[in-house]
């Protein structure tokens, strides 16, 4: 069984630096928000007391994201491969998302909030369909904090469903094929107009991406905390952007790209 440490300690790397408030945050950051099962196991608890955990912890980061001044929050809460899970937690996953949107949805409104959705939505029950579209539609004119929900979402799914409507517009004439660029293939992506993720934190202690941003990622930082999910708070957030901020950004160049 696995430890779950307190977000207290959740510094991870030998670049960590102390979050500075005055420096710009990192216009967007993107969660794998991981370990809600194991953090379950270890108390004894189900699984599914471990995804309800997650919530409040999802409910807390996007009031400290906002607060900190992140743009765009991007949060992985189910991939195309988590349908694999037995069908009872796929169910529970399924029956929050929808609770979170019914009882969450008013309040990330009323506080400037605008959620985007990305993944394939075809295949979701009609329900969640409709309640994707409700939250979109609702807060499409907020100017808040950008809420990128990645649901039922994986990257080279993204990528494919990207390649297959390039192709359409190429056998339709409407684009020529020498003329696609990766500029092009970054276009027909779910969310085209949203900046690539400055930084990707992953909790959980696990490092790996599981299929999530693969193209955006390309010249992310990648910080991975030992904190299980449902225990991610500001200061696990803060402890991230301190390590973010350490980080020496270079884009292939020479020099260190500064701003955020
Ligand atoms: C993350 O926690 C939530 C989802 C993937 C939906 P997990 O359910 O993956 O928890 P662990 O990784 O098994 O502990
Ligand atoms: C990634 O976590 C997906 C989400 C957080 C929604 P997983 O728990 O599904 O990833 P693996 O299976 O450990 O790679
Ligand atoms: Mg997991």
């Amino acid at each position: 069984m696995s430890e779950a440490p307190s977000a207290s300690n959740a510094k991870s790397g030998s670049n960590a630096a102390a979050f500075d408030a005055s420096r710009p945050a990192p216009r967007h950051v993107a969660i794998i928000m991981d370990g809600n099962g194991r953090w379950a196991a270890g108390r004894g608890m189900p699984r599914v007391e471990g995804h309800r955990r997650g919530v409040e912890a999802l409910r807390r980061t996007i009031r400290a994201a906002a607060d900190i001044g992140i743009k765009v929050l991007t949060i992985f809460s189910f991939s195309s491969e988590n349908w694999s899970r037995p069908a009872a937690e796929v169910g529970e996953l399924m029956g929050l998302l929808r609770r979170f949107i019914r009882n969450d949805l008013a309040e990330l409104h009323k506080s400037g909030v605008r959620v985007r959705v990305i993944g394939e939505r075809e295949g979701l029950a009609d329900d969640i369909g409709r309640l994707l579209i409700e939250a979109e539609e609702l807060t499409k004119a907020n100017q808040g904090l950008t809420l990128v929900v990645a649901f039922n979402y994986g990257a080279r799914q993204e990528i494919a469903r990207a390649a297959r409507r390039i192709a359409e517009a190429v056998a339709e004439g409407r684009l020529e094929a020498a003329a696609i660029t990766p500029d092009t293939v970054s276009s027909y992506l779910d969310a085209p107009d949203l900046p690539d993720p400055d930084l990707i934190i992953r909790t959980s202690g696990e490092q790996r991406l599981s299929n999530f941003l693969l193209w955006q990622s390309a010249y992310s930082e990648l910080v991975f905390l030992p904190v299980h999910w449902p225990d991610f708070d500001r200061a696990a957030l803060e402890a991230a952007i301190g390590e973010y901020h350490g980080r020496e950004r270079r884009f292939g160049g020479l020099v260190a790209k500064t701003g955020s």
